[in-house]
């Protein structure tokens, strides 16, 4: 594939996106898979890797999502495939970005998820870069809400989930999903590129919560 070929199969898949997730309300709206692709490019600059695999793994990342494919991979990475193959890209290709897809997304503070490919390393941190800092903050209380969450509720404690099914049935706080996943991913980036970007966020992050916590005993 030229670059050009290449430079059309990303537009149109921008367009796909645009037309299908832009009332998406469980924080995988288009403008997440916008952010994330432009930040998957930032890291790729530095730390290398396919950057046509890169790309389309960052703007396809959750199109198998669990919360919207009834609990599993498959109907996303087929919807994929089958996207990717209609726009002209050979199997080896779908087959990469598939790898990524399916292992990119965050299953509970205590289960591991390993992603294998550079490509997919640097899709997983721009994806878990886009969770935290002030974005980050915005999309837990969104998706907390879409959920009907409440903000925070002091009687419910924080749970490091130790299997998907429980972290995926947690009932728990917007402000407990912080603990239970936002402050944890500093730890869990994989590219000296993404970990550089996320101490700023990270920061942001623990001082809005420190606000937070002074204002709900309303000392300040
Ligand atoms: P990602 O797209 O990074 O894989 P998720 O699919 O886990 O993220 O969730 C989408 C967004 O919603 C993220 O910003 C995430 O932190 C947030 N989110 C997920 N679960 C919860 C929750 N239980 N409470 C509040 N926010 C959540
Ligand atoms: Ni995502």
């Amino acid at each position: 594939m030229t670059k050009r070929d290449k430079k059309e199969v990303i537009n149109k898949v921008i367009n796909y996106l645009g037309s299908n997730f832009k009332n998406e309300d469980t924080g995988h709206d288009y403008w997440h898979f916008i952010r994330v692709w432009k930040m998957a490019k930032k890291i790729a600059e530095a730390e290398g890797g396919d950057l046509f695999i890169i790309e389309l793994g960052a703007l396809l990342h959750d199109i198998a999502d669990w919360k919207f494919n009834n609990g599993t991979n498959e109907v996303g990475i087929e919807k994929a495939k089958i996207l990717l193959k209609d726009f002209g890209v050979s199997e080896e290709i779908i087959e990469n970005v598939c790898h990524i897809i399916d292992n990119v997304s965050f299953k509970g503070a205590k289960v591991k998820n390993y992603i294998a490919t550079i490509e997919g390393k640097i899709v997983q941190d721009a994806d878990r870069l886009d969770a935290i800092g002030a974005i980050g903050i915005a999309r837990a209380f969104a998706y907390g809400g879409g959920m009907g969450r409440e903000i925070y509720n002091p009687d419910i404690k924080p749970r490091m989930h130790a299997s998907f099914e429980e972290y995926k049935n947690s009932k728990g706080t917007s402000i407990n999903h912080f603990y239970e996943k936002l402050l944890l991913l500093k730890n869990m980036l994989n590219t000296k590129t993404a970990k550089k970007i996320a101490e700023k966020r990270h920061k942001f992050m623990k001082d809005y919560l420190v606000q937070f916590f002074k204002e709900w005993d309303g000392k300040i």
